[in-house]
């Protein structure tokens, strides 16, 4: 067992922490009052290869493992998790979705563009009566020879207005239940796709959010994704993908919420010393750091798992479950050592700690990352 980086891992996440601290957090604390987040940071990231992280080099990716994904991750949440979660989406759940599952067409077509950020993709599972229970899927892909007809609606799209490609998860034979549902490709443009209204939200709010309505859209049968009726198990095995994504991005809060706490710790002074030399502190930046140090264990060992070719539904759900934790309860603990300048955006903590909450809630809320976890124990 070793639980050092490898030098190429080591310069892959300084990569990606020298682009944060140039690229994004110049801008960082605009864009969240602003909600939005500009294109051409897309194809910047595109550019340095984060836009396909895993993605083989043949279709345009950067080959790199899963490790390397968390490092990228981690490193651009710690100053703008809404960058971040549009990196987690396009590479986890877009383009891995595609280069497992899709045919070698629709790679040559969609892959080759997602995977140097031409192109940038959304996953359309969501629905608003289908969050949780994905199974109850109500937007319909009824086959009608040649092509399919979608109608629905589908809710808290991820890159929903800015996206080209959109994989979207919809009932075709509702007696079939999860076996009657299917995965489409689904272009920006197409006749009788509109784009909803963007999400006011509390936290990624740099991050493009919107609902999304399926009208009489004709979508031509070569872009279903798979076989007939596999788009749930398409949707949950790129989901557990997915989780490690939102995992990392959760452990990269944590961590830009902990070094920022320690940093002011040390210059911040009451009742004559830096507060880092009060006990109410110190032990606070203990039990962050331990429990962050355990959070990225979790975190790497599902990319491992990922990596070694193991399945990781169960420890991506892990990951999941306790990196958010971790995110959420040291965000709060890091604005608290901030005391009032915690609560002013400038420091940065106030952000960071609205954006810990969504990773509690999408890609699978937390209870059901227990579903998940538990049902695996007992069926093992
Ligand atoms: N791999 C392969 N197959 C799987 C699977 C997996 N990981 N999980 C389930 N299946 C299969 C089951 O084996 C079952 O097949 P059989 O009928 O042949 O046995 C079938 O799928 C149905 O599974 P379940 O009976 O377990 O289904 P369920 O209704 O009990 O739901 C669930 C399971 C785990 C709760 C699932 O609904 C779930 O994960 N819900 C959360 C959805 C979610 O994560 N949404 C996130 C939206 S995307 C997002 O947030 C992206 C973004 O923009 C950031």
């Amino acid at each position: 067992m070793d639980f050092n980086l490898s030098e190429e891992h080591i310069m892959i996440r300084n990569a990606a922490r020298d682009f944060a601290q140039t690229e994004l957090l110049p801008g960082v604390i605009e864009r969240d009052n602003k909600q939005k987040f500009p294109n051409e940071l897309v194809k910047k990231m595109g550019a340095l290869g984060f836009m396909g992280i895993m993605v083989d080099p043949k279709y345009g990716g950067s080959g790199m493992d899963a490790i390397s994904y968390v490092l990228i991750m981690e490193e651009l949440s710690k100053i703008d998790a809404s960058a971040s979660v549009m990196v987690s989406v396009n590479n986890s759940l877009v383009c891995y979705g595609l280069e497992t599952y899709g045919s070698e067409e629709q790679k040559q077509k969609y892959l080759t563009k997602l995977a140097t950020g031409e192109f940038l993709g959304a996953f359309c599972l969501s629905e608003p009566e289908a969050g949780s229970d994905a199974t109850s899927q109500k937007t319909t892909a009824i086959d009608k020879g040649d092509h399919y007809l979608i109608n629905g609606t589908k809710n808290w799209i991820t890159n929903g207005g800015s996206a080209d490609v959109y994989l979207v998860i919809a009932q075709t034979d509702k007696e079939k239940g999860s076996h009657g549902i299917n995965a489409f490709i689904v272009e920006k443009g197409m006749k009788g796709f509109h784009v909803g209204p963007k999400e006011d939200k509390l936290g990624i709010r740099g991050s493009d959010t919107h609902t999304l309505q399926f009208n009489d859209v004709k979508v031509p049968k070569e872009n279903r994704i798979g076989a007939n009726g596999s788009g749930f198990r398409f949707a949950m095995k790129t989901l557990s993908g997915g989780r490690i994504g939102i995992a990392s991005q959760a452990l990269g809060i944590a961590s830009g919420a902990y070094e920022l706490a320690l940093k002011y710790s040390k210059e911040r002074k009451a009742f004559g010393t830096e507060i880092c030399n009060h006990q109410a502190i110190a032990f606070k930046l203990a039990d962050m750091y331990t429990e962050i140090e355990a959070a990225r264990y979790l975190v790497m060992k599902a990319a491992w798992d990922k990596d070694q070719g193991n399945n990781y539904d169960r420890s991506s759900a892990m990951a999941k479950l306790y990196a958010s934790k971790v995110a959420m309860e040291h965000t709060v603990e890091a604005v608290q050592i901030h005391g009032g300048n915690g609560f002013v955006k400038e420091y940065h903590v106030e952000r960071l700690m609205r954006d810990a909450k969504i990773t509690q809630i999408y890609e699978g809320t937390s209870e059901i990352q227990k579903i998940v976890i538990s049902r695996g124990l007992i069926r093992d």
